[in-house]
């Protein structure tokens, strides 16, 4: 019998993990559907048990529902528990929910693997402390950066996340008007302002013709912050298609036990 996955979220129309993971059934041969669920905020329970009943298998998880089923799963991976987010459900015929967060691990192999960067001993920065940066904190943390300063617009919620991850190597909490003057090697967008058309609104100094600048967002048409990272002369600009890829490729794995090539369905999906 095929088994059936899916992914949440709300809206979910935009997303592009059905195409990803029936990509990667097709060429792992595995026999799987993947389809694609709009589930408002107040249905999230009632919904997920709809779930169990109709023997669905395992969930991805997108905004705004991270956070919530970390909340509910009844195991978590030390990974999404850290960040109090899961993005991947693993679900039991008797409805035991299993969550883990593939997030970080997807944005690291894209960095590392796929675009060649090294992030030991770099000055790194994350604009955004929501939860994209909670997720995705930990892994940049264990890739061992000289530092890592995550700034926000609101500063409270920066110093709350430096708080929470402090233990797992060296972080620091600033406002946007703190970095002027600052440099750094790596400077990623975790910030939902693209989504308003705009960039976060920090210095033009920070942007040095050596940063490696990277958008966790993704657009056919570009992102703002990218293009404006370009205008500005920046060594790299990059997408995060490939963060989208190599976190369902983990997912897909986590499901299933076989890994799928990425570079190909990367290729076909830009
Ligand atoms: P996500 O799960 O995508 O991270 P989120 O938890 O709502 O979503 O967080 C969104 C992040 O983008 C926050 O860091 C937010 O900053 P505030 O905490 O100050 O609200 C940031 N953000 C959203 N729109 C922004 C904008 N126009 N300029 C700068 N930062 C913005």
């Amino acid at each position: 019998m095929t088994d059936r996955y899916g992914v949440i979220g709300h809206p979910i129309s935009h997303s592009k993990s059905p195409v990803i993971h029936r990509l990667f059934a097709e060429q792992t041969g595995e026999d799987l559907s993947y389809e694609a669920f709009d589930v408002p905020p107040a249905k999230l329970g009632e919904m997920l048990d709809e779930f169990v009943k109709i023997g669905i298998r395992g969930l991805n998880v997108t905004v705004p529902h991270k956070e919530a089923v970390a909340k509910l799963a009844s195991q978590l991976t030390d990974r999404a528990h850290l960040g109090g987010a899961a993005n991947t459900l693993i679900i039991a015929p008797d409805g035991h929910l299993d969550a883990d967060n593939t997030d970080g691990v997807g944005l690291l192999t894209d960095l590392t693997r796929n675009l060649r960067l090294s992030l030991k001993g770099s000055r790194l920065l994350v604009l955004g402390a929501g939860g994209a940066t909670r997720g995705i904190a930990p892994a940049l943390l264990g890739a061992g950066p000289e530092r890592l300063v995550v700034a926000n617009r609101g500063i409270d919620r920066a110093r709350e996340l430096a708080e929470r991850f402090d233990r797992l190597g060296p972080i620091e909490a600033c406002s946007f008007d703190d970095l002027a003057g600052r440099q750094f090697d790596v400077i990623l967008n975790a910030t939902s302002a693209g989504l308003g058309g705009g960039r976060p609104p920090f210095p033009a100094s920070i942007l040095t013709p050596d940063a490696f600048c990277y958008d966790l967002s993704y657009s056919m048409a570009g992102t703002p912050f990218l293009a404006w990272c370009r205008e500005n002369g920046v060594r790299a600009a990059h997408q995060g298609w490939g963060m989208l890829v190599e976190q369902a490729a983990e997912s897909f794995f986590i499901w299933r036990g076989v890994r799928p090539d990425t570079a190909t369905v990367l290729a076909k999906l830009r």
